[in-house]
């Protein structure tokens, strides 16, 4: 038996980029902060893929698809034979070849249903333009997200597990030869040509460009903000001037018509306060809160909210099940710091709520001093 170099250096490179990018991808997903942070490394991972792909039908040996061992009685064999003595590939097992199929596919999958659910949601990137047709789809949408996404993670779970039974059971050196590109056996060499050099050079530097360029250039396509800024001093002037001078200035969309035909029509009583309009002044705004209510925007947290008020006529947008569950794990302590004060000064933390905004990549817990 003599050593065998069977993968080159730009397969290990691509192997390790994604076991990185799929960890961070993974490990960032609730964080709503860092969401350009998820989306940058999952358009990368489908960079990746798409070259992988490319590779597969290039001549290299041992890393090309027509190398891999899609025959089934093989797999079962294979499959059986692994507490025994069995068959010794040097590429790709039968296993492996369809764990990496599945993670192409599933993983491709996660990247575009991401993509979907980012422009369906959030009103972001290349998909953002489906917000106004399918925002009703949101949680479908993130479904399907995540349904591709645990799948993905489940094979490479199996996958991880197969490489680690088959080095306990066969002392099996694949995971070093992920590292090193050799294996032992009786076989030939991977030899690689010049072009193919240059594309496995292409493969990865423009994937890592890729990445690089998403997170420093914020109105790209793949990433660009389609959310319109509100100017709703110009929009609406009288809303604007009674409605900020006590708290935030709260979008409209963040309550149902419902809602505000009930807080407006009694605001002499306005949790506590007094907060009493003109009759002309008072119809105006309510008109333009209706109009501008929950029911009729296609935002992420109109969406949410609406849903969780159902039909009750909530006039406080942080005693919605929706405000309370999204801000549960925000300590009570911050809330009472005196950069923030009370719970409704959104605009501590969500920084351009007072231009309608309210998306993920802006929310930010200002530092708050002790004592
Ligand atoms: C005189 C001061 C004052 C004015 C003017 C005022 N509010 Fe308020 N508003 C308050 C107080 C006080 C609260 C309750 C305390 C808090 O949550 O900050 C409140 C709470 C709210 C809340 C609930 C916030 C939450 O906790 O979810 C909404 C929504 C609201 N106001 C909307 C409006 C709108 C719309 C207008 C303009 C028509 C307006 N307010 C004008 C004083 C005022
Ligand atoms: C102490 C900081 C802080 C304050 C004050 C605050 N928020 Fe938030 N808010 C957050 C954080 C952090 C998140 C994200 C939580 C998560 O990751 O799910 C969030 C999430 C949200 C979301 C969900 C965003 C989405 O994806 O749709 C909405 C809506 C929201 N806040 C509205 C408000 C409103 C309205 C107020 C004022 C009444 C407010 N917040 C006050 C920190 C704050």
């Amino acid at each position: 038996m003599t050593k065998i170099y069977v993968w080159s250096l730009f397969t290990r490179l691509f192997h390790l980029l994604l076991v990185l990018a799929v960890a961070v991808a993974f490990l960032l997903a609730d964080f709503e902060s860092l969401l350009t942070l998820h989306v940058a490394v999952g358009f990368t991972i489908g960079l990746l893929f798409v070259y992988r792909i490319i590779w597969g039908f290039m001549d290299v040996r041992y890393s090309q698809f027509k190398d891999f061992h899609f025959n089934l009685v093989a797999l079962k064999e294979y499959m059986f034979g692994i507490f025994g003595t069995k068959k010794k590939y040097i590429g790709h097992n039968p296993a492996s070849s369809y764990a990496i199929v599945a993670m192409i596919v599933l993983g491709l999958g996660s990247v575009f249903s991401g993509a979907v659910v980012y422009g369906t949601q959030e009103g972001m990137g290349i998909f953002s333009f489906l917000n106004f047709s399918f925002f009703k789809k949101m949680d479908f949408f993130k479904d399907v997200h995540e349904f591709f996404s645990n799948a993905f993670m489940a094979v490479i779970f199996v996958h991880i597990a197969g490489v680690i039974l088959d080095k306990v059971l066969h002392k099996s050196k694949a995971a070093e030869s992920m590292m090193d590109g050799y294996k032992d056996g009786d076989a030939e060499s991977l030899k690689l040509t010049l072009f193919q050099k240059l594309f496995g050079v292409l493969w990865i530097a423009s994937s890592l460009f890729l990445f690089i360029y998403i997170l420093s250039n914020p109105s790209s396509v793949l990433v660009a903000d389609a959310n319109t800024v509100v100017d709703y001093k110009k929009e609406h002037p009288q809303f604007y001037k009674e409605c900020k001078s006590c708290h935030t200035l709260y979008p409209p969309y963040l309550l149902s018509k419902q809602s505000w035909v009930k807080m407006m029509d009694n605001l002499e009583n306005h949790f506590g306060d007094d907060a009493s309009l003109d009759e002309k002044d008072k119809k105006s705004i309510r008109d333009y809160l209706v109009e501008n209510a929950a029911e009729n925007s296609t935002k992420e947290s109109a969406f949410n909210i609406l849903k969780s008020i159902k039909n009750t006529e909530a006039i406080a947008i942080t005693k919605t099940p929706y405000w309370q569950k999204r801000h549960e794990d925000i300590d009570k302590n911050i809330f009472a710091s005196k950069e923030i004060s009370v719970k409704s000064n959104c605009k501590a933390c969500h920084k351009n709520i007072e231009q309608g905004l309210l998306n993920d990549k802006d929310i930010k817990i200002p530092k708050i001093s002790k004592g």
